[in-house]
């Protein structure tokens, strides 16, 4: 039986360990906390810091391990791929210069930029205050966007209109950032509708999944704060109602110049997942950002729908020879993360949470633990997402409406958002597109 370790400790971890286990793989986890799903599904966990590579090396070695599928950004920034296969340890997941796609967003920018690549959009690179105010002057302060160069767990970048609203904002933003000693981007301000397309990538062969919508504000009809994101859908013929195959296809094409275009750069074979957020616009597809892994609410949408064995998918990656036929249930899904009141604000950390597991099979619900911790047979609130609920269903209203009856399954100082997957949120959208394109 295949072992296979993977490292990290949300929801996205969480069904990509339930991935592994239904692909037939015995499942050893390290996690810098311990998230219960994952417990339930190992054989063994250590809870350590995920970038403390000597002990994730150990543990592996102790265990056995095939091969180590990571999770999250952070240790992938830092080379945990680089150290892990110089043990002879097979990874899922990109090495340090290729993680740089999202470890550094000029990086990202330059090479876009260099290899002529479509959707990238304008950017002007920024280490100290010099130049600034020409650049706002030039651009036009309510065409900007503010993006600091490194990781920020979402949090990092300011746009005009949503977070930014004065020439005076915008100083003040890279003020701050300079204090704290960093690069950082002005981008162009794009306008239309968001989505995300996660690939399998083993080098060469960059395989799409179902596209995916995230919900990135704290509170319905996109208000409040930027949050990790609130929940997430995607549709049962894998695209969105103002996303065309077209679409997809040149959004898959450029992640393919992108992911050749890294190992001209870099020497290094991008492998692992490889998540796009695109934006379609008057102006065409928009590269947003790209991330190193799967997303997350986004992996708890597609992964569940995977009908080809996982762990396939992942020698496939590891091997170099991932085979294209990566098949999906025609199945709409509907994800809701729960989070603590007062999220991301002043978010109420150690209330309990309490679990009707029965009547949530009953209904036919999914749950992913994220940020919560086990005490005993008691779930209990931190300061980040407490829990993700999936629906799937043949589409996308009941697939809703299933979420919708989960997460009534949970009970504690818990939020939602109510309006993620339904069919008014997703009119709203299509409006929202067809406005832009009919200007
Ligand atoms: P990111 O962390 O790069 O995903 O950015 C967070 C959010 O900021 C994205 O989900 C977008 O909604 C928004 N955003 C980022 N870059 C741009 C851009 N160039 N134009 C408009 N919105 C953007
Ligand atoms: N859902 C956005 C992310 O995973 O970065």
């Amino acid at each position: 039986m295949v072992k296979c370790l993977i490292v990290g400790h949300g929801a996205r971890e969480h069904v990509i360990g339930e991935a592994l286990v239904r692909g037939g793989a015995q499942l050893y986890s390290f996690m810098s906390f311990k998230n219960a799903g994952l417990e339930d599904l190992s054989q063994d966990v250590k809870v350590h810091s995920e970038t403390d590579f000597k002990e994730i090396i150990k543990f592996a070695k102790i265990k056995n391990i095939d091969f180590a599928v990571i999770g999250p950004e952070s240790p992938l920034v830092v080379g945990i791929v680089d150290a892990l296969e110089k043990s002879d340890i097979p990874c899922v997941g990109p090495k340090i210069e290729a993680a740089q796609l999202e470890g550094s967003k000029v990086f990202t920018r330059n090479l876009l930029e260099k290899y002529k690549i479509l959707s990238n959009v304008q950017s002007i690179k920024f280490t100290s205050m010099d130049g600034i105010e020409k650049a706002i002057k030039d651009m036009g302060e309510e065409n900007i966007v503010v993006k600091p160069d490194g990781l920020t767990g979402g949090k990092g970048v300011k746009v005009y209109g949503d977070h930014l609203f004065s020439k005076q904002d915008i100083i003040d933003y890279c003020e701050d950032l300079i204090k704290h000693g960093g690069a950082f981007l002005f981008e162009e301000k794009c306008d239309g509708e968001e989505f995300t397309l996660q690939t399998f990538v083993d080098g060469k062969n960059v395989i799409g999944s179902p596209l995916v919508q995230d919900h990135k504000r704290a509170y319905e009809d996109d208000k409040g704060p930027n949050t990790g994101g609130m929940g997430s859908y995607s549709i049962e013929d894998h695209l969105m109602p103002f996303i065309t195959q077209s679409d997809v296809e040149e959004a898959l094409d450029d992640m393919k110049k992108t992911v050749a275009a890294v190992k001209t750069e870099t020497g290094i074979e991008y492998k692992g997942f490889l998540y796009g957020q695109f934006m379609k616009t008057a102006k065409g597809l928009k590269l947003i950002e790209f991330n190193a892994r799967f997303g997350d609410p986004e992996a708890m949408n597609v992964l569940p729908l995977l009908k080809t064995n996982f762990v396939d998918v992942c020698w496939g990656i590891i091997h170099g020879n991932l085979s294209s036929n990566v098949d999906y249930e025609k199945k709409a899904t509907v994800c809701k993360y729960l989070a603590p009141d007062g999220y991301p604000v002043s978010p109420k950390k150690d209330e309990q949470v309490i679990i009707n597991k029965q009547k949530l099979e009953n209904i036919g619900a999914k749950y992913y633990y994220a940020s919560v911790y086990r005490e005993g047979e008691s779930i209990f609130t931190t300061t980040s997402r407490a829990m993700g609920i999936l629906g799937i269903a043949s589409n996308l209203e009941e697939a809703e409406k299933i979420a919708e009856n989960g997460v009534g399954c949970v009970e504690g100082k818990l939020f939602h958002r109510k309006d993620v997957g339904t069919l008014k949120l997703l009119q709203k959208r299509i409006d929202h597109m067809n406005s832009i394109l009919n200007k």
